[in-house]
């Protein structure tokens, strides 16, 4: 029986608020509006900026409104449109973004960047282009985190906001690429523009970090060093092609020194993937002082990263990636195709796949260190 136009009410994991863990919720979803997308979420990935974003809210971070449905790396199906979409029907494999691509405004029509505008301050506030959000909670209101709101069964998006993949592309594999691989990748790829033959550094191995790694070594970079504080994520970021790896804990010195060192004058490319200011100027330093390339892509947004400018005279470089610099809609449906061709990995990013309601054990074994992806399955009923 067809859901379209009626009210859905499904499963949701609901943040009521900062600091507390997840409680399971029956939730209402609303039609979608003109130029929306509903779409039946299938998997997703649990993504470090879910977890800041609940346990770091106004402790170092913005506090944002609460309640909030988090997720926004996830993966499904549209199941209806609203009035004036014409890009997307029922039963499309989609991957909902919390970067659009409306292809329209001044930053989509430029080559020189991805960071479209459209629906921007709505997003970072939880609402859709009218100002509310589609899902409810026991008559409450439920913000949407990033506009996405994967870590409910149902969600709505702006039609500006998906991305359609390939009907054969595994939902539970493919959702890593609504973030974390995707960002990793690109940060390597697009933003670095990481070249053959140089000697890279990347700062974080977790999903970010990984994927970093895997771009420096299909861009062919003849010397990939992994530098992270837990010694356990070694073993797979040389499977993902690190040469070598380093942990900053078992040096008395200054990692950069010890990265120069190491390189006989510094890297080529430094790729911060931590989330931390100190370790983003480690990174910076840590490059070659002539032509070294330093691109941050972990996130922190309250505090100041330490640019000394004597670092930066002779020629380095020190820039930002948001979303890897992809052109989402664009973009995301050809990285889902390299996967299906086995020309960028994803599988090796999951190392748990959890039901709905264990998406508090997944903030745990990420916060702990133990994954480096969590994958939820959102219609498995097991908890
Ligand atoms: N030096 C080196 N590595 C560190 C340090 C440090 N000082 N502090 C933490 N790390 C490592 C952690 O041990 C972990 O392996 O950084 C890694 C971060 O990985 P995850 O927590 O899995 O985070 P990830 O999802 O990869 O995101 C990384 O990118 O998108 C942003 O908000 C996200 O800022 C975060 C970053
Ligand atoms: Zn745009
Ligand atoms: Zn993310």
């Amino acid at each position: 029986m067809s859901t379209a136009g009626q009210v859905i009410k499904c499963k949701a994991a609901v943040a009521w608020e900062p600091g507390k863990p997840l409680v399971i919720e029956d939730v209402e979803v609303s039609p979608p509006k003109p130029h929306e997308v509903r779409i039946k979420v299938v998997a997703t990935g649990v993504c470090h900026t879910d977890w800041e974003y609940l346990y770091k809210s106004g402790k170092g971070m913005k506090f944002r409104p609460f309640p909030l449905v988090l997720g926004h790396e996830g993966a499904g199906e549209v199941e209806s449109v609203g009035p004036g979409v014409s890009k997307f029907s029922a039963g499309d494999k989609v991957i909902p973004l919390f970067l659009p691509q409306c292809g329209e405004c001044e930053r989509c029509l430029s080559p020189k960047t991805n960071h479209c505008r459209k629906n921007w301050a709505n997003t970072q506030a939880g609402v859709l282009a009218d100002g509310t959000s589609r899902i409810s909670c026991r008559g409450q209101q439920v913000f949407q985190f990033l506009g996405v709101s994967s870590f409910s069964q149902y969600t709505v998006v702006p039609d500006t906001s998906v991305a359609k993949i390939r009907s054969d592309a595994p939902l539970d594999k493919v959702c890593l690429l609504g973030c974390g691989v995707s960002t990793g990748y690109g940060a390597a790829l697009n933003a670095g523009k990481v070249e053959k033959d140089s000697t890279c550094a990347v700062f974080g191995l977790g999903a970010v970090g990984l994927a970093a790694v895997m771009g420096c070594q299909v861009a062919g970079a003849k010397r990939i060093i992994g530098i992270d504080i837990n010694p356990d994520k070694f073993e797979k970021a040389k499977l993902f092609g690190a040469t070598d790896c380093v942990n900053p804990r078992e040096h008395s010195r200054d990692i950069q020194e010890v990265l120069v060192e190491m390189t006989g004058g510094g890297v080529d490319f430094a790729l911060e993937c931590v989330g931390n200011p100190d370790v983003m100027t480690a990174a910076l330093e840590s490059t070659t002082d002539a032509w070294g390339v330093c691109v941050v892509a972990g996130w922190t947004e309250t505090e100041a990263m330490k640019v000394a400018v004597e670092k930066i005279l002779m020629g380095r470089t020190l820039k930002g990636t948001y979303f890897g610099g992809w052109k989402s809609v664009r973009d995301i449906p050809m990285l889902a195709d390299d996967y299906m061709k086995k020309k960028l990995k994803l599988d090796e990013f999951i190392t748990h796949t959890l039901p709905l309601g264990q998406t508090n054990v997944a903030f745990d074994l990420l916060a702990s260190g133990k994954s480096i992806r969590s994958v939820i399955s959102l219609w498995d009923d097991s908890t």
